[in-house]
């Protein structure tokens, strides 16, 4: 057992899996950018203040969740935690910036590490990536819409195929209120039937009942009044308007009208995904929702806004149960060429030549130990390299000898010529297959 371990509920992402995520990461912001958005990135941490108004105090987020930094005298004691999600620091830069007075919507995208001090399980890290956009000053529907088109695309590019979008509205300031002293008559009414963790979200935020995990609570749940027979006309309005636009886009989604998410900045539109076969918490992929009152309680004036976070994580473990993840998972390109050398110790010409070849474009790696040239080509072959370039003693030093390893063919080449013969001969070059009219056959050998 090492001494030292990655700390509970975070993991290192070997080559493998950082590739993988890389590569959701490329997808989501190529995809962002074909959709107007524009990359942003703020600060690790911020000011407690930010996540306590922004997402709000009485949410398991900021009570139990957040990653507390410990302050230091000379800060004036601000308080500062790392950033439990993207959506609260990116609308303090808004506000911060006078992004009201750029063209609207302010269309922004980030992909970055998140943290949240949770109880540990599967597929429920301490440290976990998020793909993230958000629009700011677009009233929607049509941007809902937009955004949820966005998600279900990004799933399907990955290689997801089989999810599920669960949509709902909950409401705004104008008509939550009164549903949520509905919804607390029928709990209070029901009380006897309530576990002690759901009498304590009754007393704090009702609305999180509607998420119990707890089975008898489901039951109750069941016939709660739904916020959507609740909504204002306005907020009514709007969500016939982004379902009509889901429809006219040919996204599908499932009406959830128990869905009620996490954080307390949602208005409106909120949805929800989840891989097929699934349900609960830790199993969803991606969430997000519109917050028109979020710009205002972090200092700015009243403007509304849509985004949504993506789990990569829980993507690449979705991919991976469902046995979809061969682009995802795929290896990584091998080297064009290993340099290798007949006299061992001559580290300096290999790491010259392999030098070269970079500079010019070329992946290459040099062999850098000092063994004997048969093990060194059996490394270059292990490598999966298409070619080694063999320095010898000829002519001088004027040119080296490349082998084809998969044909075991080679021949000299001028070592001022070599950048450019790599490049054509890989351009010609399957590895693995049998070429028509191979570049390098002609070698001795
Ligand atoms: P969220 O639902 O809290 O929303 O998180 C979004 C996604 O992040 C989740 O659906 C899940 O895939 C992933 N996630 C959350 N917690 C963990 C964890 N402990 N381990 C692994 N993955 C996790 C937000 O964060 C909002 N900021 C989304 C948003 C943007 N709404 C509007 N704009």
């Amino acid at each position: 057992m090492p001494a030292y371990r990655a700390p509970r509920g975070t993991r290192d992402l070997l080559p493998q899996d950082q590739l993988a995520i890389s590569r959701l990461r490329a997808l989501g912001e190529e995809l962002a950018q074909r959709y107007g958005y524009h990359p942003i990135a703020t600060p690790l941490f911020e000011r407690v203040e930010v996540f306590e108004r922004g997402i709000g105090e009485i949410t398991d987020v900021v009570e139990k969740e957040l990653f507390l930094l410990a302050p230091r005298d000379e800060d004036g004691g601000e308080r500062w935690a790392l950033r439990p999600e993207p959506t609260a620091g990116i609308v303090r830069a808004y506000v911060q910036h006078g992004m009201h007075s750029w063209p609207q919507p302010v269309k922004v995208t980030t992909t970055a590490e998140m943290f949240r001090y949770d109880r540990p399980q599967a597929g429920r890290y301490r440290s976990f990536w998020q793909f993230d956009v958000e629009a700011i000053g677009d009233p929607g529907p049509a941007v809902d819409a937009e955004i949820i088109e966005l998600a279900d695309r990004f799933y399907r590019m990955a290689g997801l195929d089989r999810f599920t979008i669960l949509l709902n509205s909950i409401g705004d300031p104008v008509c939550r209120p009164a549903y949520v002293a509905e919804l607390t008559a029928y709990y209070r009414a029901h009380e006897a039937e309530l576990p002690p963790t759901e009498l304590a979200r009754l007393e704090r935020n009702p609305l999180r009942i509607l998420d119990s995990k707890d089975e008898s609570t489901a039951a109750l749940n069941a016939a709660a009044p739904k916020v959507t027979d609740r909504l204002c006309d306005a907020c009514a309005e709007h969500f016939a308007g982004v379902v009509a636009h889901l429809e006219a886009l040919g996204v599908a989604y499932t009406l959830e009208p128990r869905l009620v998410r996490g954080l307390d900045y949602y208005t409106r539109t909120a949805f929800e995904v989840f891989p097929a076969g699934s349900s609960g918490q830790q199993s969803a992929i991606g969430g997000g929702g519109r917050y028109d009152c979020l710009v205002e309680l972090l200092g700015g004036r009243p403007t509304p806004g849509i985004g949504f976070g993506l789990g990569l994580d829980r993507v690449l473990l979705a991919l991976r149960d469902a046995g979809s993840s061969p682009e995802i998972d795929a290896p990584e390109p091998s080297p064009v060429a290993v340099v290798v050398g007949s006299e061992p110790g001559d580290t300096v010409s290999r790491l010259r030549v392999a030098t070269e070849l970079r500079a010019k474009g070329l992946a290459a790696r040099a062999e850098l130990g000092t063994r004997k040239l048969g093990k060194q080509l059996e490394a270059a072959a292990r490598d999966g390299a298409h070619f080694a370039v063999i320095i010898g003693d000829e002519l001088a030093g004027s040119h080296v000898q490349v082998r084809d390893l998969e044909a075991g063919t080679q021949r000299a080449v001028a070592v001022d010529d070599l950048p450019r013969e790599l490049e054509r001969a890989t351009k010609t070059h399957r590895h693995g297959l049998v070429e028509a009219g191979p570049p390098l056959a002609a070698g001795e050998g």
